[in-house]
């Protein structure tokens, strides 16, 4: 029995696909292709579901990074702390507003920021922001970051790309916070577009007027120039839709969640701590092995059997060529990076399906 990454085929079931097809049908017969009424429904629910105040779509993850910090006034000259383990777009939108990223180290038990190191890293480098990154849907340790922070005048945006569901705390979703929170709607995220989109929640109402402004031109404030980063209404249309049971397949993400970590017992893989079961969105199940190699093997041992896994991530921040004269701290993300296995992970996975993947996990490890 093989078993994907990914899981498009239930995801986008028959009743999702024609009502999708109905809207989006309406949305041609209309002539409303950007921001119509369904970016209004999905903003209001969307802010809803994560307790913020305020919702903004724009087009994709990277543009929400780019426009919280033009927001929060973040430029050349400015130096912002960016974790040495996630995805190269949380760097990118540093250096595509002229700023300069600076590593910031991760808990060696979960790869999110350590705010020990946060503090190190401001006292040597007077950062204007930092970046914490909810990785895998893992909600990173915000309370002692944001009392940092607040203390400091650090600002604060939270890449939520991979968090659209990640609870800080019982009752508390990502979301309810005083920072600007960003989220991507790529389509392999728990919540997906078929195409790119992304947004930005706020509890300020300054802050999401100027996020308006930005994300069209700058249409609205002759003092602010801004871009294009308009979602496109179809976007929203289908984003408004999967909101129907992004709470019901999170809800299974965490039983697929509940079912590896008990099959994994006793094995060589290490899984996260027990205490982000009921918190992570498990966007993705990330488990740590010994070493690079003995990722390695394995991986390319579940591939041969039809079970797909990833690396994420391979590399640290800083060990990406192109961003290999930043500076910082980023030792432990050095030893995290490359070992990590990413396992199957979509809400639709049975018992059957986590026994094969453990199973033939296991048959690696008695011959190696
Ligand atoms: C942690 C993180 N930040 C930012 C992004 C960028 O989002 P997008 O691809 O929608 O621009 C992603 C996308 O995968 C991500 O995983």
């Amino acid at each position: 029995m093989s078993v994907s990454f990914y899981d498009f085929a239930n995801l986008h079931h028959a009743e999702f696909k024609d009502k999708v097809k109905k809207r989006i049908n309406d949305i041609i017969d209309n002539n409303a292709f950007v921001e119509g009424e369904y970016n209004t429904k999905f903003e209001k629910e969307f802010a809803q579901m994560q307790k913020s105040n305020h919702c903004l779509l724009v087009a994709n993850g990277t543009d929400a990074l780019e426009i919280a910090l033009n927001v929060y006034e973040v430029g050349p000259g400015d130096k912002v702390g960016v974790p040495g383990i996630t995805f190269y777009a949380t760097a990118e939108a540093v250096l595509n507003v002229g700023a300069e990223p600076v590593w910031i180290d991760v808990q060696e038990e979960d790869g999110l920021l350590c705010p020990t190191s946060l503090k190190r890293v401001h006292e040597k480098h007077n950062l204007k922001a930092v970046m914490p990154v909810h990785i895998y849907g893992l909600p990173a340790p915000m309370d002692e970051i944001n009392q940092y922070c607040e203390a400091q005048g650090i600002k604060v945006v939270e890449d939520a790309a991979q968090a659209q569901g990640t609870f800080y705390k019982k009752d508390s979703p990502v979301g309810d916070s005083k920072n600007l929170i960003t989220f991507s709607f790529y389509p392999t995220k728990n919540l997906s577009a078929f195409g790119d989109a992304g947004c930005i929640l706020t509890h300020d109402e300054e802050l999401a007027k100027k996020v308006i402004v930005n994300r069209n031109h700058g249409r609205g404030d002759e003092q602010n120039m801004g871009r294009n980063s308009r979602c496109d209404h179809m976007q929203a249309a289908v984003l408004y839709t999967k909101l129907e049971e992004i709470e019901k397949f999170n809800q299974q993400r965490k039983e697929v969640a509940k079912m590896y970590h008990r099959a994994l017992e006793g094995t060589p893989l290490k899984a996260l701590p027990e205490k982000f079961i009921e918190l992570s969105s498990w966007h993705l199940y990330p488990t740590q092995l010994e070493s690079v190699e003995i990722r390695e093997n394995l991986m390319n041992h579940l591939r041969e059997k039809g079970i797909g896994c990833t690396p994420f991530y391979e590399r640290t921040l800083s060990q990406e060529p192109a961003l290999s004269q930043y500076v910082g701290e980023d030792e432990i993300a050095k030893k995290f990076a490359g070992k990590t296995l990413c396992l199957p992970m979509t809400p639709f996975l049975t018992q059957d399906n986590i026994d094969t993947v453990v199973s033939e996990i296991k048959s690696f490890f008695a011959k190696n």
